[in-house]
Formats: structure tokens, C-alpha cells, sequence
């Protein structure tokens, strides 16, 4: 098993590009809407280090904590759906290290297990609205609600974050903006300012280029006849807690 990318250079500007997928360890793209390895080498690598306590409060299919793994990083990986959590156990099967790793079910809005000021490095990625629905039943899955309930839900989700995060360390989340009946509704910045409003510093935008997302042709060909353009960006929001 290879345990890390052939060639890896640190990015070093605002706009972001992978075009490979990144297959080291057990990464492989098969959770819907996953992200690509690379983006959290870069910024665990960046904005934490060795020893650090990594929180993923939406850990999905498990390739944050199989970065923080081979980085070196302890790591709390919550997901609310059961699936995920058993799916992001066995990705960490692997012999690498000795991180102290923790996976669990729970909600990102309340993360009451964890303690105040405790968090070194938080990096997630949380579902787009309900652009990709990840359960059709389970209490608390945010992928289940549209725009302006998914708002108020992840204004407590920048709560906790907060919360939990020690002073002077940093929060990164990717995210997407969406559209809906022909028209952009920037999920991306109006989650942003749920961030700021509890007090973050916005320390980076990064602008991440999208690839091979499900559904590309459909929407190519959608997207022609209603004269508008694909979204093929995410964002990248890096902030930090300065007090
Ligand atoms: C975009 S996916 C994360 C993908 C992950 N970064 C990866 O690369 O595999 C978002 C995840 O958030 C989870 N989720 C939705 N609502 C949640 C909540 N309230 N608390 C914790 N996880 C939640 C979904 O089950 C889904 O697995």
C-alpha cells in the first residue's frame, strides 16, 4: 500500500485544481460527493500539526481521517448517519502510526462529547443543502433540508464549531454554491457569514475546481438549452478563532 501521493507539492495560491483523485491508502471515490484527498493533505498540512486533536464533525466517507492518520494527527470523526461511521472505521483499517482516532454517530449541530476549547484543527466538509440527499429518514441529516432550513441549522454547527475550538487555531469547510430553477443561490458565502457572525476570522477564500461530478452530462446538456453555465467550482473557507 502506498501511503502517500508519487509527487505532492503544498499549494501555494487561492485556486485549487486536482485532477487526479488521489489513490493512496485506502482512498477511492466511491462515497458519493467526496472529497478529493489532496484538499486535506494540504490543509491539515498547512494549518495543523503532528499530535494535533482534527475534528470532522461531517466525516462521510472517511478521507479526513485517513489523511489525519498518515499525517500524524489524532483525530474525532462524527457523521450522523450510521453507514458512514462503519464505512470510515474500516477505511481506517490499516496499520499506520499511532494517532488516537475516534469515529462516531452524532449530529454536528451538538456536539455535546466534546469539550470546550479542545480542538487544535477543525476541517469538514458538509453536504451542499440537499443537492445530494445522504439518508431519506434520519433526524438531523442536513443533506435532507432545503436552503433556508439547511441556513439554520448550520448556524448551530458554527456554534459548536467555535465552541470547541481551542483560541488562535484555525476551522477550514469546503462547500458549494447551488442552483435552483435556473437561478445561483451562494449556499457558500451566506454559510460563511454564519461562520463570522460567531466571531471567526476570515483568514482564506480558496476557490477549488470541480471534477467529474455525478450528472455533469445531464446538467451539460441542461445547462445548453437554458442558457446558463455548470457550476464547476467549490469553495474553500479557512477562518480563524482569534480570541
Ligand atoms: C459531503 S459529505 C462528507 C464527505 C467527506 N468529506 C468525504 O470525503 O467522504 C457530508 C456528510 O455529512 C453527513 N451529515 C449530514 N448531516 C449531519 C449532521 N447533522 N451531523 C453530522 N453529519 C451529518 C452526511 O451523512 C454525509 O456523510
Amino acid at each position: 500500500m502506498n501511503y502517500e501521493p508519487q509527487i505532492f507539492e503544498l499549494e501555494k495560491s487561492s485556486v485549487w485544481s486536482f485532477k487526479e483523485r488521489g489513490d493512496w491508502a485506502t482512498h477511492d471515490s466511491k462515497y458519493r460527493g467526496n472529497c478529493s484527498p489532496y484538499v486535506f493533505r494540504n490543509l491539515i498540512i498547512r494549518y495543523s500539526s503532528p499530535g494535533d486533536k482534527i475534528l470532522d464533525q461531517f466525516v462521510g466517507g472517511g478521507t479526513s481521517v485517513i489523511e489525519a492518520k498518515l499525517l500524524n494527527r489524532d483525530i474525532i470523526g462524527v457523521d450522523i448517519n450510521p453507514k458512514s461511521v462503519e464505512l470510515s472505521i474500516n477505511k481506517l483499517n490499516f496499520a499506520y502510526g499511532s494517532s488516537d482516532v475516534e469515529i462516531r454517530i452524532g449530529d454536528a449541530q451538538k456536539l455535546d462529547f466534546i469539550n470546550d476549547h479542545s480542538i487544535d484543527f477543525i476541517c469538514t466538509h458538509p453536504p451542499y443543502s440537499d443537492i445530494i440527499k445522504y439518508s431519506n429518514n434520519i433526524d438531523g441529516d442536513l443533506s435532507r433540508l432545503e436552503y433556508s432550513d439547511f441556513l439554520k441549522s448550520m448556524e448551530s454547527v458554527a456554534k459548536e464549531s467555535y465552541r470547541v475550538l481551542k483560541t488562535n487555531k484555525f476551522c477550514a469547510f469546503i462547500i458549494g454554491d447551488i442552483r435552483k430553477n435556473g437561478f445561483v443561490k451562494p449556499l457558500g458565502f451566506e454559510t460563511l457569514q454564519l461562520f463570522r457572525n460567531e466571531g471567526f476570522s476570515l483568514k482564506e477564500i480558496i476557490i477549488k475546481q470541480q471534477y467529474n461530478c455525478k450528472g455533469t452530462s445531464k446538467w451539460a446538456k441542461i445547462s445548453n438549452q437554458n442558457k446558463f453555465i455548470l457550476l464547476a467550482h467549490e469553495y474553500i473557507f479557512v477562518l480563524k478563532k482569534c480570541n
